[in-house]
């Protein structure tokens, strides 16, 4: 499956894509990367792998040049890695089911517009949540809208600060965003809502990177104060 990333930033999940899907005999492969940012991190990792890479207007809105770009490279599936711009409605409508967004917390909590980055985390730790994680969903006109395809949990910790809670969610998406482009392209068709079903296996263990911890339930059950536990009548 021949597949394009957009991408705003540093691009550490589009990094996670190129080396999930470096071997030759992947499904999945990564044709062309897209940029609304000159000089953004993820052209450079592009650039390092020989990948195609391409910028548009920093506003995202210039639809005919992007639908150029993804026609000439024969994209049949696109991914919105650490992509901050909305995609134009005619985009979205030629790559309707076709197209992936990976954001770090738990939708439909924790989204829509203005909700990324650090953002995101800060008010999930305001919110008093328990449990935080990162979502995969199908895009749509809407910002973090798109029907859900996988989601993976993350405790929050008594302790975290918006920096600790989205380091560990983002090594999450390293894992998530890949198995849903993987999973999506074995299946070699759009049916991503079959793709999600098979993304609902557990994921097999892979190494964890330093400093994520197990996900365990336990972990997400530890209070982060003592409760008040009821006296034994
Ligand atoms: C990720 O947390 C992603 O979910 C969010 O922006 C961050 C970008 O990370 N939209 P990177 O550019 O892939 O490193």
């Amino acid at each position: 499956m021949r597949v394009a990333v957009l991408a705003s930033g540093h691009g550490s999940n589009l990094q996670a894509l190129l080396d999930a899907c470096a071997a030759p005999a992947s499904a999945a492969h990564i044709v062309l990367v897209v940029s609304n940012r000159e000089g953004a991190g993820a052209l450079e990792r592009a650039g390092a792998r020989g990948v195609p890479a391409a910028t548009i207007a920093p506003d995202g809105q210039d639809a005919d040049r992007l639908l150029a770009l993804l026609a000439e490279h024969a994209v049949e599936l696109v991914v919105l890695a650490g992509y901050l711009k909305r995609v134009p409605d005619r985009v979205v409508a030629a790559y309707r089911g076709r197209m992936l967004n990976v954001h770090p917390a738990l939708l439909p909590a924790f989204g829509g517009p203005g909700m990324y980055g650090r953002r995101v985390h800060e008010a999930v730790l305001a919110s008093g949540a328990r449990v935080s994680g990162a979502t995969v969903h199908l895009v749509d006109e809407q910002y973090d809208h798109g029907p859900i395809v996988a989601q993976w949990p993350v405790p929050v910790r008594p302790d975290d600060t918006p920096d600790t809670l989205a380091a560990r969610v983002l090594a999450v998406e390293h894992r998530l965003l890949p198995a849903v482009v993987l999973a999506c392209a074995a299946r070699g068709g759009a049916a991503l809502a079959a793709a999600a079903d098979a993304t609902r296996a557990p994921l097999r263990p892979v190494a964890r990177p330093a400093g994520v911890a197990p996900h365990s339930l336990d972990d997400a059950l530890v209070p982060s104060s003592p409760l008040p536990l009821k006296e034994r009548s």
